[in-house]
């Protein structure tokens, strides 16, 4: 592992990098049952609920669980259909099934006691590289990285790797990389922090670089990269986009503007459009930018049609509206171009905008 870059203070990269995220994780740390435990039991039972959905979630289903099965030799004993029902609503019911057979597995091959070393908690049915890892870094402490989607997300932001990391070769580089930066004091704390880190900061969407300890030496923050990394080799990653557009008929008038931004569709006219950043009620957009323009005591507003259309990069979920206005009113919206309906066809409008008018009018 070839990593000697020195940050100001002379300090290799890989300490730096431990420090920085061991203090943010004293500070922001994420009060979590699991945590106040060394049993690797217990510990075992949160990560395989983790694995199948979040922490708000999830805690719920661990406590009940932990509750009605305490120890291993409980779960072990305990009937395949009672341990699935704990399960249920959590899905991917192999993963409930591979728990009680390991329990099973537990209670014949290490005489009712959880293994400590590695290759005995890795031969254990549905425990792989990464639940191995956390087992032995939170309940022994022992220098074992924990990589998860979290891991991979912060190292290859912070030291700029762009191999795929759906691919073999990223899976033996990202686990060199992880266990070469790893705190050998503190490995359970320092997993606990990536994973922390990772779902509450370095998120995959809008992360809060803004505040980020470590924006500075941030290889993606500071080649203006956090966009684009990690990188994926099979799909492309496409952005979601939640698309809110009024049609308005203001008795044979209409309104239109032209998309400028560096966005899709540079350029072209599209109708009066509003976007959310997830998909909006009504409610919710009412009284939010043009639309504080309109009086709603003036004209009626229904939902006409959604859909999806799909482009190289982007997801555009769309929903359309359409307000007539009962009189004619003046000039109702300023920043719009105002046009008869009739003449939509005279502009160059957006693919888009265009299914809704053929939607509506055929
Ligand atoms: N996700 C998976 N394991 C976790 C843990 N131990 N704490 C918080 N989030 C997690």
């Amino acid at each position: 592992m070839k990593i000697n870059v020195k940050n100001v203070e002379n300090e290799p990269l890989e300490i730096c990098f431990a420090k920085i995220l061991l203090n943010w994780y004293e500070q922001n740390k994420r009060e979590l049952p699991w945590r106040n435990t060394t049993d690797a039991y217990t510990i075992w039972i949160s990560e395989i609920i983790l694995q199948q959905t979040r922490v708000e979630q999830g805690l719920d289903y661990f406590l009940r669980f932990v509750k009605r099965f305490p120890d291993v030799k409980t779960l072990a004993k305990t009937d395949e259909i009672e341990v699935l029902k704990y399960w249920q609503g959590l899905g991917y019911y192999s993963r409930a099934r591979n728990l009680h057979f390991a329990a099973k597995q537990i209670m014949n091959d290490f005489g009712g006691k959880f293994p400590e070393e590695y290759k005995n908690i890795r031969s254990l049915k549905g425990i792989g590289d990464y639940t191995a890892a956390a087992i032995c870094s939170f309940a022994h402490n022992k220098p074992y990285a924990a990589i998860d989607g979290n891991a991979y997300r912060v190292l290859s932001r912070f030291f700029g790797i762009c191999t795929p990391i759906d691919t073999p070769k990223a899976k033996k580089e990202f686990t060199e990389l992880a266990n070469f930066v790893l705190d050998k004091k503190h490995p359970g704390k320092f997993n606990q922090a990536m994973m922390d880190f990772g779902a509450t900061f370095c998120t995959p969407a809008s992360p809060n670089c803004n505040e980020c300890p470590f924006a500075e030496k941030c290889f993606a923050y500071t080649n203006n990269k956090v966009d684009s990394l990690p990188q994926k080799s099979k799909k492309i990653n496409s952005k979601n986009r939640y698309f809110n557009y009024f049609y308005i008929r203001n008795n044979g008038k209409t309104y239109l503007h032209k998309r400028t931004s560096n966005d899709i569709w540079k350029n072209l006219y599209e109708f009066p459009l509003i976007e959310t950043k997830s998909e909006a009620s009504l409610n919710e957009i009412l009284g939010k930018d043009f639309l504080k323009e309109i009086d709603f005591s003036k004209c009626r507003i229904t939902e006409s049609f959604t859909k999806k259309h799909v482009l190289t990069h982007q997801n555009i979920f769309a929903k359309f509206y359409i307000i007539d206005f009962f009189e004619h009113e003046s000039k109702i919206l300023s920043n719009f171009i105002e046009l008869n309906e009739s003449e939509i066809g005279d502009y160059p409008i957006s693919r888009l905008s265009e299914i809704f008018i053929e939607k509506l009018y055929n």
